[in-house]
């Protein structure tokens, strides 16, 4: 496998065959030079900075019914909430006051919060925080809407594909959610000047690794300044209750994989990975991570806003959060970055 991982490397690509034996591959071996190889890339173009985002979970109403999705329209033992403008900016404030420089703010499809309804909390924040990037994770809009929240200031949207694979992307949506749109979002949102992230979930129900090569051949195409992945986990009032999570070693392995396919891509390492095993935020720092996104969510918000079960709700929204993060980052042999932390050119 040695071999591969150098060809990756030099290349930055495999052919799909190449690369399905890597991800097939589970030897320490394999994951150790992917991670050391990995570390390398992102220390030439980041150093050993690692950027937090503040994650503002804004609403837990959602009109979607994705099966995997914790917040799906039809899970009865979801609890809906959302945030008004002020606690919005209450919690942008207190995340500035804790050193965060981006702002994400994250719902399901929630109809409440209209394009003149964003645009006014984008615009202060823009005006109160001009040093900061906003980020939206707000799911699928209009052209127009991506636009308008882009002209008031937002520079960031985040919005993963899923699955690149047609027929697994209706195995795990509902039959009027249809991947073209999605695809269709994305790029509108590149056209309109967003820097753009994307990404998919790993062992995903009925995922093959064919479906995973797509989802890199896709991102490959998109190219997008940001990727998205994590683990899936299921949620216990979802159609996927009882279904097998995704394991730590396969999204290390990927993770690794996408950061010598993309040097200068922003790589989170996701709650989701924190929340499957102890360390594994700490792994994928070390393996090609260069982002983590504590919660600065309202406590109470944090506590519904259940995606899948056991979500890891510590983190960022407290001091004393942020400075056990920062001994996290330190100790995996980084330092927490003061600025933005946009691509690099
Ligand atoms: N497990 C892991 N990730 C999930 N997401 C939604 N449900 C789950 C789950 N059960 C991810 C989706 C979505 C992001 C906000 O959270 O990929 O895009």
């Amino acid at each position: 496998m040695t071999e591969l991982i150098e060809k990756l490397c030099k290349t930055g690509d495999l052919s799909d065959n190449e690369l399905k034996m890597l991800i097939a591959d589970t030897a320490v071996q394999t994951a150790e030079l992917l991670a050391k190889r990995a570390d390398e890339v992102r220390r030439k173009y980041y150093g050993n900075k690692v950027f937090l985002r503040g994650l503002i979970e804004i609403s837990s109403y959602c009109k979607n019914d994705c099966l995997y999705c914790g917040i799906r329209r039809s899970c009865k033992s979801a609890e809906r909430y959302r945030l008004d403008r002020q606690q919005i900016l209450d919690c942008a404030d207190i995340g500035y006051k804790l050193g965060l420089r981006t702002f994400v703010m994250q719902g399901g499809e929630d109809a409440f919060f209209t394009d003149d309804y964003m645009c006014g909390i984008i615009s202060e924040l823009r005006q109160r925080y001009p040093d900061c990037a906003i980020t939206l994770s707000l799911g699928e809009r209009s052209a127009e809407s991506y636009r308008k929240m882009k002209e008031a200031g937002a520079d960031r949207y985040l919005l993963r594909h899923e699955t690149a694979s047609q027929e697994l992307y209706s195995k795990i949506h509902p039959a009027e959610m249809r991947l073209d749109n999605r695809i269709k979002c994305l790029y509108n949102l590149k056209e309109t000047g967003f820097q753009t992230g994307s990404g998919f979930m790993v062992g995903v129900p009925f995922q093959t690794a064919d479906d995973i090569i797509k989802d890199i051949r896709f991102l490959q195409e998109l190219q997008p300044h940001m990727i998205g992945i994590g683990p899936f986990i299921p949620h216990k009032d979802t159609p996927f209750r009882n279904e097998k999570g995704g394991t730590l070693s396969l999204t290390l392995r990927l993770l690794g994989i996408l950061r010598l396919m993309f040097p200068k891509v922003l790589l989170p390492a996701t709650t989701a990975l924190g929340t499957i095993s102890p360390v594994g935020r700490e792994l994928g720092l070390k393996t090609g991570c260069n982002v983590i996104m504590p919660n600065i969510s309202p406590e109470d918000a944090r506590k519904k806003y259940n995606l899948y079960d056991n979500k890891l709700i510590s983190g960022g929204e407290t001091a004393e959060g942020i400075s056990l993060l920062k001994a996290e980052i330190e100790a995996a042999g980084y330092e927490i970055a003061d600025e933005r932390g946009d691509c690099v050119k």
